[in-house]
């Protein structure tokens, strides 16, 4: 009897599908590291037409690898055909900045990619349909596809800063001298950029206040300059910008978001962070894709509301508030949304 057989596919839908976190992300999705082991998976990978050889190679290394739980694997450069039916979208694909270019350069261009594809989600995706964004600037460009689908529950778009999360939560451990599975309650707010705030007010390290564990102005200071500018470090000491890690974090964000982010061993909730879209928990704007702390069940990301927030922390979460709302300004001026 097999079981592979037994589950109907998901389809997952990679855009960007012949970059560099494409190809870090597909194997693993279709090893069952995102779904699960039981889980069968359809893979549509959409690029645009500089990009199809890229994915096509790639196609053809996962045939090779003959993974049991790959349904197929379809490529096309037509945002239509890669949104048909797809149950899991992930959004990879982008401009980035190149030089010489103005943040509202950068803004159109990208508007110019997740306004189409946004609609094409809206129009040809499955009911359950959600949505990760990857493609700097993340969380504008997960609001600009948002706005173009208005018949798809808002809370189903979604930003990366599960990368930022776990970043956090690895500095956080090494500082501490303790292993990664010691550390709990991190949180990341704000905008994917070097405005987040990584905060450790209600963190735990082995159970005891992360800030009595560590020094409090290293907590507060080094450390999140650390964190907020680690993308920066990766590209300096690599070379090019984090691609493993971040396939690692989106694959994550769409484990837990499906399978939930469960219970520790004395029974409290795991919580990690996502951009997800404000309803106006914690002061954020009403429709912003802020991170948050988040848990998910039930197939639902859920903001953990009731935290405390002191007046270094309002003031850390309000700066990065404020640079996604200037965002927003910027691509409603530019009629993007
Ligand atoms: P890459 O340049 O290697 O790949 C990007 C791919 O996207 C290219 O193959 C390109 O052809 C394709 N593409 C461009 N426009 C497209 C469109 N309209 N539809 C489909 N495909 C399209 O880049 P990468 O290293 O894979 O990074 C991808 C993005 O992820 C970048 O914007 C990067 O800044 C961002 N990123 C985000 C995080 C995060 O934590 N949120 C972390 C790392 C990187
Ligand atoms: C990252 O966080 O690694 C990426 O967003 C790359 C960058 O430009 O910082």
């Amino acid at each position: 009897h097999d079981t592979n057989t037994a589950k109907a596919p998901v389809t997952v839908t990679l855009t960007g599908a012949g970059g560099q976190i494409g190809y870090a992300a597909m194997f693993r999705i279709a090893a069952g590291d995102m779904l699960g082991a039981n889980q069968p998976v359809r893979l549509r990978l959409l690029e645009i037409p500089q990009g199809m050889r890229g994915a096509e190679g790639a196609a053809m290394e996962l045939a090779d690898c003959a993974f049991p739980l790959l349904a197929g694997v379809d490529i096309t450069d037509d945002p239509g055909a890669g949104f048909e039916g797809a149950n899991i979208a992930m959004l990879i694909g982008s401009r980035p900045r190149t030089a010489g270019m103005e943040r509202g350069d950068l803004l159109a261009a990208n508007g110019a990619i997740f306004g189409p594809q946004g609609a094409a989600i809206g129009a040809g995706a499955a009911d359950d349909v959600r949505v990760i964004v990857v493609g700097n600037p993340a969380n504008t460009n997960a609001l600009i596809a948002q706005q173009h689908a208005p018949d798809v529950p808002a809370s189903r778009f979604t930003a990366l800063t599960r990368l930022d999360h776990n970043r956090a939560v690895g500095l956080l451990a090494a500082e501490a001298g303790v292993a990664v599975s010691e550390v709990d309650g991190v949180t990341i707010w704000g905008n994917h950029s070097a405005t987040q705030y990584p905060d450790l007010s209600h963190a735990t390290v082995a159970g005891r206040p992360a800030l009595d564990a560590v020094d409090a102005s290293w907590a507060r200071g080094a450390y999140i300059e650390r964190v907020a500018k680690r993308g920066a470090e990766i590209i300096e000491v690599r070379g090019g910008s984090s691609v493993a890690s971040a396939a690692n974090a989106a694959i994550e964000h769409v484990r837990d978001w499906v399978l939930g982010t469960g219970t520790a061993a004395d029974g409290v909730p795991r919580r990690t962070s996502a951009a997800v879209v404000s309803h106006g928990e914690y002061g954020v704007p009403e429709g912003l894709v802020s991170s948050f702390p988040v848990v998910s069940h039930g197939g639902d990301w859920e903001i953990v509301e009731g935290l405390s927030v002191d007046v270094f922390s309002r003031e850390r979460i309000g700066a990065s508030v404020a640079e996604l709302e200037a965002e927003r300004d910027a691509v409603r001026e530019l009629g993007l949304i």
